[in-house]
């Protein structure tokens, strides 16, 4: 009788054992299958516009989006003959880029978007600065208006008007052949003068080499 039931003892907590290795069975299985569930999506990064061509001293405007709302995007950037441009984050990058060559410069941003944790693919962007056109607004009056005074200004008695637009065009190669010469030599200008400086010089001959822009 006692031997029955010690048998009996057994089979029970053979039952119960079973029981028990598949409760933990299935709450593994449970937890497996319910830790798939919380797998959350990458974001997918977009800048608006996807490249931008800008004019040294200008500011950039790339607006950062994602498919997936509260992303956050950091960002690196490699920049070639153009300074202005650092690492960041946010939602926007707007930098002031400057050329520092003579021609134009480069700015290649990687931008990287985190969603909840979840880390995206990197997107580029890529930043073209060209230097800016010369204008005579700009650049060429104020250098013939503080040369050139006050010979050839309006009011005076030469018909050669510097701060004037039209006729400073029309006879730019004059001008620079001109102020080109060396002082003390036949017709050079600014008559009595100092001879403009080399990079002066330059601009005026850049004007003509982008196009004799007024502003
Ligand atoms: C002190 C007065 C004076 C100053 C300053 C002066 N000029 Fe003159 N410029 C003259 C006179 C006078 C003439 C006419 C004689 C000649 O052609 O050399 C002249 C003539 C010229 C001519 C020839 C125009 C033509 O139609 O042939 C050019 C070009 C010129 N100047 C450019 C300049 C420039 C550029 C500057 C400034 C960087 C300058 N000048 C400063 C007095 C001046």
């Amino acid at each position: 009788m006692r031997e029955l039931k010690n048998k009996n003892e057994s089979v029970k907590s053979v039952i119960m054992k079973n029981n028990y290795l598949k409760l933990v069975l299935l709450v593994m299985i449970i937890s497996v299958a319910s830790c798939k569930d919380e797998e959350l999506p990458a974001p997918m990064a977009t800048a608006t516009p996807a490249s931008q061509v800008i004019t040294s001293g200008e500011t950039t405007a790339i607006a950062l989006s994602s498919d997936i709302n509260g992303t956050t995007f950091s960002w690196t950037v490699v920049q070639t003959g153009v300074t202005g441009a650092i690492p960041g984050s946010g939602t926007s990058i707007a930098q002031s880029l400057t050329a520092t060559g003579s021609g134009s410069g480069t700015a290649t941003y990687t931008i990287i978007p985190t969603a909840n944790g979840v880390v995206g693919d990197p997107i580029t962007v890529v930043i073209t600065v060209n230097l800016a056109k010369v204008t005579y607004l700009a650049d060429v009056k104020p250098i013939l208006t503080a040369s050139c005074t006050p010979c050839h200004l309006a009011g005076g008695a030469n018909p050669n008007k510097w701060d004037e637009y039209t006729p400073t065009k029309t006879k730019i190669s004059l001008i620079i052949d001109r102020v080109k010469r060396e002082p003390g030599a036949t017709g050079f200008m600014p008559r009595n003068g100092t001879k403009l400086s080399a990079d002066k010089i330059a601009v005026l001959e850049k004007w003509v080499a982008d196009g004799l822009l007024e502003k």
